[in-house]
């Protein structure tokens, strides 16, 4: 199939999920459940990441998958029982829920037989791509990042500088072990792009200690890649923790001259990766549910206020009897 601008207004047809991962920080809910399919409210990630791939204008999700994780590609089938059921039943909303993964995407599963690394992941899913496709995205399911559109805002900075472009976050300098850093510069004065929200990346560095960092501008798991990594992933060896580093290929694509700009996203970002991140989220998009929002709202006050009661009680304990504690 062609890759026509119509029918892929940003150019990206594929969106690579890495979804290979064990979820430890999760255990024992991922015993059995990938965390890819834990819900935010009722939606499980992985279809909050379809859901953004189809508003991108993307069509193909290649979702990187363990060989004992398939459960994350039965999210995409059918289901003609429940639905029948659910029609007979006449649940039509719930029908609509069930069949929206698959309508959103086209999901092809892609094996990484073991887990070497995001960087060997996203390599995998050269098999799937199309002779014309020159772009992908890379969506990483852990990382939330809201309002959906900053790939839309990633896309129209490649279609004015070339190469690829990736999302950045500015978190405090003690936090940035946690991440890719860029390396960054300022674009051109003349241009029409937004210096303070567009950067030219001059290095990327993988997990740095604070120290070292070359700056406080994140990778934030939303990647534009031109196709050209595919064969930067293969020509590096492996780095950080000892894996295969997409942020080892992008380097290598710098120093080889490859333009490479971020997109300092201001938005919000919530972390589903682990159990700190993904609370948050829950009670964010729960928040804003127009049917269990009102309801939320007042339980969290509820529960807050017992809490900060029971504290105000257990410091007052201690101050009456110091030895103790
Ligand atoms: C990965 C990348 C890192 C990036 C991060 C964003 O790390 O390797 O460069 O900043 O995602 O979430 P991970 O979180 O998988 O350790």
């Amino acid at each position: 199939m062609s890759l026509s601008s119509s029918a892929h207004p940003h150019g990206v047809k594929t969106v690579i999920v890495p979804a290979a991962g064990m979820g430890t920080r999760f255990l024992p809910a991922t015993k059995t459940v990938p965390k890819e399919l834990l819900p935010v409210v009722d939606t499980p990630g992985i279809e909050l990441i379809a859901e953004e791939a189809n508003a991108l204008g993307a069509t193909r999700l290649a979702v990187i998958v363990a060989p004992n994780k398939q459960e994350v590609m039965r999210h995409f089938e059918q289901f003609p029982n429940l639905v029948e059921t659910l029609t007979e039943r006449g649940k039509f909303e719930q029908v609509a829920k069930v069949q929206r993964a698959a309508k959103l995407m086209t999901p092809v599963a892609v094996e990484q037989a073991k887990p070497l690394g995001l960087g060997h992941a996203v390599g995998l899913a050269e098999s799937v791509l199309d002779d014309d496709e020159d772009v992908v995205a890379v969506m990483l399911p852990d990382d939330l990042v809201l309002p959906m559109g900053v790939v839309e805002k990633m896309a129209a900075v490649r279609a004015e500088l070339g190469g690829s472009v990736l999302c950045a976050v500015d978190v405090p300098r003690e936090e940035v072990f946690n991440y890719g850093v860029f390396d960054i510069e300022e674009i051109p004065a003349d241009s029409d792009l937004p210096a303070d929200k567009v950067k030219r990346v001059v290095g990327m560095v993988e997990k740095p200690d604070p120290a070292d960092a070359p700056s406080t501008f994140v990778a934030t798991g939303r990647y534009l890649l031109d196709r050209g990594i595919f064969d930067a992933l293969r020509r590096i060896k492996p780095g950080k923790g000892g894996e295969i580093q997409l942020t080892d290929a992008i380097e290598l694509m710098i120093r080889e001259g490859h333009p490479v700009h971020i997109v300092v996203h201001e938005g919000k970002r919530h972390d589903l990766g682990n159990p700190a991140g993904y609370i948050p989220a829950c009670v964010d998009f729960g928040l804003s549910h127009p049917t269990y929002g009102p309801g939320l709202r007042r339980a969290i006050t509820a529960i807050l206020a017992e809490h900060e009661a029971a504290d105000t009680a257990e410091a007052a304990g201690a101050a009456q009897h110091p030895t103790q504690n």
